[in-house]
């Protein structure tokens, strides 16, 4: 048996009748999928006949027992195509179309009797791949110890990358050839974090142009159970390999059959407008399943929690103090700093702004005993997330919020300790239950408990995929905080508005900041994931305003923070900046007040990765349109045509941009607002500002 197995494989390797191709539905990216001459399967991608990755293997080291790498034949195969259109709970468009074709793989590693199947799924911007384990007499439980899959590239492309840390996402991008990647030298690092895994590794989603403009982002779909995927590049053969967080005992994932990998994805497009307009993420994660979605509804919001973040105003903290035990606290005898924010004051002074002006939440932070000594010490007992402060009337403030129609967010910060927070979570919801709270901000600051775990491997994975479900049935929102990045699991679980994940707007309050072309390459990278809790609308740029001679400072104009409401996606923003630095500027304010965050339709009018990002979104169930227009730290005119908008009508449209002498730097708070009549005709040229952007309301005339 064995000999006429080994003769077919040769067989079959001479006359080349194991590889197997798939054509996207347009025609143009094809997918081949092989075995080599050791029985390794392997898979490559072209674009248009030119090759994309060349023929890379995959497969899995395990832990204590043979790889499955090696030595397979195919069973079987099967071919399916796909095509239906399905509407997200919120997004950026009304409709998503699902078009592709699959083809499933039926694998047997003869020496060791153990089956795997490799699922290809070709879309007409990109792939997804996936392994699968049936149940099976001889592979019941496994251990990962490395997962194989390879990426092999056909050039040292530019590159867009951060350093592989396993514990944060909170980088600034690095742009250089593919061949110059360096971790080590990587600005820009997150908070309280473990060390690099290697000087060559780097995180997905990792983003590519080649020399012939073709774009490729290298990222994964629906990582719900399994650790994220990072890379770890060879710089001379020009490849990348699936690198995961390990757990204590150096094992990256425990398996049982039946069971199944997230989605490895390969995006290719020739045009960077296309990339951002990507549902394949998306389209390869499974259908909502929540069944009563009414609960979940996109909005914005205020908080204390800017105030905390910029010098010399507020603290999260009550007293000031160290070495505390939350259980032996007597709070009451605690000395007030006199800085506190969330006062019950302060609470009701944010619920009259939100009120007036129509935001529907508003984010407390620092409300719950703890925040002393919550940092730093990888500590079991920080918070027990439902005990207010003295200063703080919770049953007050409820009172207050709901009748002015408002409702505050909770806010859970966990400071790592998440078996902390896992024992407290369902007294945590009856507390949210208790007072009408219907939202979570949750936070994953500093080392994860258990020790051992990391922010981005597999136990994690699962404490954010069990939350989410949790709270989905409890009915609450979320919003988290220094997660692994998401993956495009908000269509399955559409009450994850958003997530941070990456190195957001208050970095610019205490560090270097974020230079002013990351936000026009977030949305290729970490957005394709799913929204992102980024926390625009800072009005007050530098920080030398709140103490004198600090140097910090938003790394935008104002006009630009204006537009970042329409180009960084997310059906939950913030606006962040103090309710009094509004009121400075309220015809300013007027634009976060318009803009909708729930959207029918989304057009992506200039892009490119590192330079310039130009978006218009249509409202929801209304014919308004918003456009939003950003620049990295070179001046740019921006060329917008509103072919978009319906024929016969005319609208009203109000500019918001960088005044003529605006810069980022030197004088970025400086702007105009334009009021002019437009129609589809109309092409719109705007200056945009070194680290400047516009943003344009549109309504049509009645
Ligand atoms: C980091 C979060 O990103 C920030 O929004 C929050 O205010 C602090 N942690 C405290 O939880
Ligand atoms: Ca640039």
């Amino acid at each position: 048996m064995k000999r006429i197995n080994a003769l077919f494989l040769f067989l079959c390797l001479l006359l080349g009748i194991n590889a197997q191709s798939l054509l996207s539905p347009d025609g143009n990216l094809k997918l081949i999928f092989q075995l080599d001459e050791t029985g390794c399967p392997t898979y490559a991608l072209q674009y248009k006949n030119i090759d994309v990755i060349k023929t890379s293997k995959m497969g899995f080291a395990l832990k204590n027992e043979a790889a499955l790498q090696n030595g397979f034949t195919i069973l079987s195969s099967q071919n399916s195509s796909f095509d239906e259109t399905w509407k997200p709970v919120w997004g950026e468009v009304n409709e998503i179309r699902d078009q592709h074709n699959e083809l499933l793989v039926n694998l047997h590693q003869t020496r060791t009797n153990r089956y795997m199947q490799i699922r290809f799924r070709v879309f007409n911007d990109g792939i997804g791949f996936r392994y699968e384990f049936e149940k099976q007499d001889k592979l019941g439980y496994f251990k990962i110890q490395d997962e194989l899959t390879n990426f092999n590239l056909t050039g040292d492309h530019k590159t867009f990358w951060i350093p592989g840390n396993f514990d944060s996402n909170e980088y600034y991008y690095t742009t250089s050839n593919f061949s110059e990647i360096n971790a080590n030298k990587a600005d820009g690092s997150g908070i309280g974090t473990h060390k690099l895994f290697s000087a060559t590794g780097v995180q997905s989603p990792i983003l590519m142009k080649t020399d012939k403009g073709l774009y490729i982002l290298i990222f994964e779909a629906g990582a719900l159970d399994y650790p994220a995927m990072h890379l770890d590049a060879n710089l001379k053969n020009l490849t990348l390999t699936s690198a995961l967080a390990p757990d204590a005992y150096g094992t990256k994932a425990y398996m049982q059959t039946p069971c199944k990998t997230p989605w490895r994805t390969i995006l290719v497009t020739d045009k960077a407008t296309e990339l951002l307009a990507s549902k394949t993420i998306l389209n390869l994660n499974e259908p909502c399943k929540i069944e009563n979605t009414d609960f979940i509804h996109p909005q914005k919001y205020i908080g204390i929690w800017w105030e905390m973040h910029v010098p010399n105003k507020s603290s999260w903290n009550y007293a000031d103090g160290y070495n505390i035990k939350i259980k032996d606290t007597d709070w009451n005898k605690l000395k007030p700093n006199g800085r506190h924010g969330a006062t019950t004051e302060n609470t009701k002074r944010y619920i009259d702004f939100a009120a007036e002006h129509g935001f529907n939440g508003v984010l407390v932070e620092g409300w719950n005993i703890g925040w002393e000594d919550w940092a730093g010490n990888w500590k079991e007992e920080v918070f027990d997330f439902v005990t207010p402060y003295p200063d703080f009337n919770v049953e007050e403030l409820s009172q207050y919020a709901k009748s002015k129609g408002v409702k505050i967010i909770m806010h859970h910060e966990t400071s790592g300790s998440v078996t902390n927070y896992e024992r407290r979570i369902d007294d945590a919801i009856d507390f949210m239950k208790k007072y009408g709270y219907d939202a979570v901000k949750t936070g994953y600051v500093g080392w994860i408990i258990p020790r051992g775990e990391e922010h981005d491997g597999q136990w994690m994975a699962q404490h954010y995929t069990r939350t989410i479900e949790k709270f989905a049935n409890n009915r609450i929102m979320v919003d988290q905080h220094e997660p692994t990045r998401p993956t495009g699991q908000h269509r399955t679980y559409p009450n994850l508005m958003a997530c941070e994940a990456a190195r957001g707007n208050e970095y610019n309050a205490w560090s270097s900041g974020n230079p002013p072309e990351h936000e026009t390459i977030i949305p290729f990278t970490r957005l394709m994931g799913g929204p992102m809790d980024y926390t625009p609308g800072i009005f007050e740029i530098k920080m030398d305003y709140y103490k004198k001679g600090n140097l910090c400072q938003v790394h935008t104009t104002l006009a630009k923070q204006l537009a970042l409401y329409v180009t960084l996606y997310s059906p939950l923003q913030m606006a962040a900046d103090l309710p009094e630095n509004y009121e400075k500027h309220m015809d300013a304010f007027r634009f976060i007040k318009d803009v909708a965050v729930d959207w029918d339709d989304t057009k992506i009018l200039e892009a490119e990765p590192g330079d310039y990002i130009c978006i218009a979104r249509k409202a929801k169930g209304s014919n308004n349109w918003f456009v939003g227009s950003i620049t990295d730290e070179n001046a740019r005119t921006s060329i917008i045509d509103l072919s978009f908008l319906d024929k016969d009508k005319t609208y009203d449209a109000v500019i918001y941009k960088d005044a003529k002498d605006a810069d980022w730097q030197s004088n970025p708070m400086a702007y105009i607002i334009e009021n002019k009549k437009v129609n589809n005709k109309t092409t719109l040229k705007i200056n945009l500002a070194k680290g400047g952007g516009c943003a344009i309301s549109l309504r049509p005339r009645p």
